[in-house]
């Protein structure tokens, strides 16, 4: 059963042993638009059996949040008009140039295109991984993208984030709801999750004027208006204690000063996430 955010918007959850991202419905009037691929057939194929235990408006569309595979190597199993930005689309090549036999794959972790958690995922997911070829989107737009679905639109917006510099933003306005993707998420360098400020910033403000109640995560699923404010809360002040510390070990008793309580995992997350050793 898929979740509900709202009467025209629902969503199947994230499952992290595999890297699913959460994919999105949005219903409108007319037809239907999916948000994210999935990360493989076999993930489509169980949202599709979601879809059709529901009386919905036909499915016409399906946006891709960026390229990374884990949101887009579903793409083959889906007969709609897919959409992205068009620098996913030049990145989703990629992945139509390399193969997915075991070889191939360590072939490509040197080459930088997957990790190890990436590769044990993958080989997890797609079945007949020796023929298997990823698909690319139908359409593609540069900057910003109206869907009319009747009665309720998607506004799609490329932006550039500190995950990648492909993300799209995906706003129901009638409904309050923002799909972040994996917008607002660090990117991995050398084992370690790291945020880039100068990006990551710009793109809270950018998403702070979106009048929006549900916040969709890829990874996290939903996220109230107070979660996602706690959230660049807790950022800033990671950040803040990386630029004042020189030292994890510093910025732990600076954290422990300000709040009087013992950092939590996550607050020692964003303080490496910002460089603190
Ligand atoms: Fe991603």
């Amino acid at each position: 059963m898929l979740e509900k955010i709202t009467d025209r918007i629902y969503y199947m959850m994230n499952r992290d042993e595999t890297d699913r991202p959460v994919l999105g419905l949005v219903i409108g009037d007319d037809c239907c638009l999916i948000v994210d691929a999935g990360n493989s057939p076999k993930q489509a194929q169980e949202f599709k059996m979601e879809l059709d235990k529901m009386d919905l408006p036909p499915v016409k569309y399906l946006v891709v949040t960026h390229h990374h595979w884990d949101h887009t190597f579903g793409l083959t199993e889906w007969d709609l008009v897919s959409i992205a930005n068009h620098k996913t689309s030049e990145y989703m090549n990629v992945y139509r140039e390399i193969k997915y036999d075991d070889s191939s794959l360590e072939l490509a972790k040197e080459q930088g295109i997957f990790n190890d958690f990436s590769i044990k995922c993958i080989k997890a997911e797609i079945t007949g991984r020796e023929n298997f070829i990823p698909g690319n989107v139908d359409l593609s737009f540069d900057g910003e993208l109206t869907i009319d679905l009747g009665g309720i639109t998607c506004e799609v917006r490329q932006v550039v984030s500190p995950h990648t510099d492909d993300s799209s933003l995906l706003y129901i306005p009638e409904e309050k709801t923002l799909f972040l993707g994996d917008s607002v998420y660090g990117q991995t360098i050398q084992g370690y999750n790291h945020f880039d400020d100068q990006l990551l910033f710009p793109l809270i403000d950018l998403i702070e004027e979106y009048d929006a109640e549900h916040y969709v995560c890829s990874h996290e699923s939903v996220c109230s208006r107070e979660e996602i404010v706690s959230y660049w809360e807790q950022l800033k002040t990671g950040f803040d204690i990386a630029n004042t510390c020189s030292s994890l070990e510093e910025g732990l008793v600076e954290n422990k000063k300000q709040f009087d309580t013992e950092p939590s995992d996550d607050d020692i997350f964003f303080m490496k996430s910002f460089g603190l050793r």
